[in-house]
């Protein structure tokens, strides 16, 4: 985390590196969006709980509403209890129940708008354009993953299938998926290439060869990608509003906890991989080119 930080304020600092320009003015603009949505929340719920006293109890002074929150004088259903009735000692009392009520409250506000209000909004769920199954079609083609994702003469990676790696199958609608007959209406009839939402994207800075860790390091797709080659939907692409990332990038645990090697792919996660593998982290332009 330090040390990530650190490389963080050095880009930040030399405006010129590819990295820097992640930060666009849009995404700050969206950033401080992001922050005044979610202090309408707590904002709400302030006025909502002054509403609530206002028929039976005139609102003069600040410990007046101190209590009429306190849990004594809600319990207190006489209507015709007014401020005037209260003694001295007591108000005393009340104000300190105020004070840990409202911190008890704040406290659980923050919390639920840290690990739960706060990631949904940081995230847009986009689905992909079409669905795809992986097991199905595992079994129709000849040479496994292969058939789709292979690699090139000069050992670069052919990544998602191009339509013409369909089209041979699917000239025309075979079977009565609707999925299908999208896929064949929409996109193979127009010559269109599907627009595929790639969860593993890196951001543009980041270098990436298939052929260094599939070829050379003999590592299985799973490591790094789960089991998205054996599952029979897509699942729903998440993106973070602010740097545009995939989710899959950052992970789904707000603590950081990873239980599997594909639940993250941060930079401390490549470097790690790294430190382990080959005794050395490896120099910055050796992942950012
Ligand atoms: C008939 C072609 C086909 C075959 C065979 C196939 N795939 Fe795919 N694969 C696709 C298409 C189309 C996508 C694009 C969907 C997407 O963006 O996730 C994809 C996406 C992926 C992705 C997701 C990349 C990302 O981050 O979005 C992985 C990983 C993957 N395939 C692994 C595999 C593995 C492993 C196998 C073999 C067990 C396999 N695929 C077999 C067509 C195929
Ligand atoms: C070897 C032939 C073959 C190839 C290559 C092939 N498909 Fe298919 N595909 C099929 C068959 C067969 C079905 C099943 C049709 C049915 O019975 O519904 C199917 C079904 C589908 C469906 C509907 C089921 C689902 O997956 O949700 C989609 C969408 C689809 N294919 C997309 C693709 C795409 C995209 C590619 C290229 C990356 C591709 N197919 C490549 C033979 C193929
Ligand atoms: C060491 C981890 C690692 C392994 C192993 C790995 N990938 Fe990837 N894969 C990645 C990363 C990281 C990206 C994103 C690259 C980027 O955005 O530049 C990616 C991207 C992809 C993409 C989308 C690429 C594109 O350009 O559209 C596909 C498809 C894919 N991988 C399939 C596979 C398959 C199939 C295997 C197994 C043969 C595999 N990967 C093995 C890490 C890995
Ligand atoms: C699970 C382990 C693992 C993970 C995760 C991993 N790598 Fe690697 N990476 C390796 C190994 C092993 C090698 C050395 C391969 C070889 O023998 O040349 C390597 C080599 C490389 C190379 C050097 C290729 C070359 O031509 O010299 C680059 C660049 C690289 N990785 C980038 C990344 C990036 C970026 C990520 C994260 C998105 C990543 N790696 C994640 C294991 C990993
Ligand atoms: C093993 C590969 C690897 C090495 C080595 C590496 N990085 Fe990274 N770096 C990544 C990946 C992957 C990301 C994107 C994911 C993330 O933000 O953690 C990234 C992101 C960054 C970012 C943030 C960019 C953004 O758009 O948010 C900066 C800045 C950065 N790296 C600087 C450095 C510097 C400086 C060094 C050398 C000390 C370095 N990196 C070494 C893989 C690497």
């Amino acid at each position: 985390m330090h040390k990530k930080n650190n490389i963080n304020k050095l880009a930040v600092g030399s405006t010129v590196t590819a990295c820097g320009e992640a930060v666009r003015p849009k995404q700050l603009v969206r950033a401080a969006f992001v922050k005044q949505e979610f202090l309408i929340i707590p904002a709400n719920w302030v006025r909502m709980s002054k509403k609530k006293g206002t028929g039976t109890v005139p609102m003069t002074t600040l410990d007046d509403k101190a209590k009429e929150v306190s849990p004594d004088v809600v319990g207190d259903t006489n209507p015709t209890s007014s401020p005037d009735n209260c003694n001295c000692e007591n108000k005393g009392k009340d104000s300190g129940g105020f004070i840990l009520f409202f911190f008890i409250i704040g406290l659980a506000a923050a919390l639920v708008a840290g690990w739960i209000i706060f990631p949904k909004l940081l995230y847009s769920q986009k689905k992909q354009p079409i669905d795809f199954n992986h097991a199905l079609h595992n079994e129709l083609v000849e040479e496994g993953c292969e058939s789709c994702h292979f690699f090139r003469e000069d050992g670069s990676f052919s990544g998602v299938p191009k339509l013409a790696q369909c089209i041979e199958c699917h000239e025309e609608v075979q079977g009565e998926d609707p999925e299908e007959e999208k896929f064949v209406e929409t996109y193979v009839a127009n010559e269109n290439e599907v627009p595929w939402l790639v969860y593993s994207r890196q951001p543009d800075c980041v270098f990436f060869s298939h052929a260094a860790h599939v070829k050379a390091a003999e590592m299985d797709c799973a490591a790094c990608h789960g089991h998205i080659g054996e599952s029979t939907h897509l699942k729903t692409y998440e993106e973070n509003r602010i740097s545009g990332y995939s989710r899959d990038i950052w992970g789904k645990n707000a603590a950081g906890f990873k239980k599997n090697t594909w639940d993250r792919m941060k930079m401390d996660d490549c470097a790690k991989c790294h430190q382990k593998e080959t005794g050395s982290k490896g120099a910055c332009f050796q992942c950012h080119k």
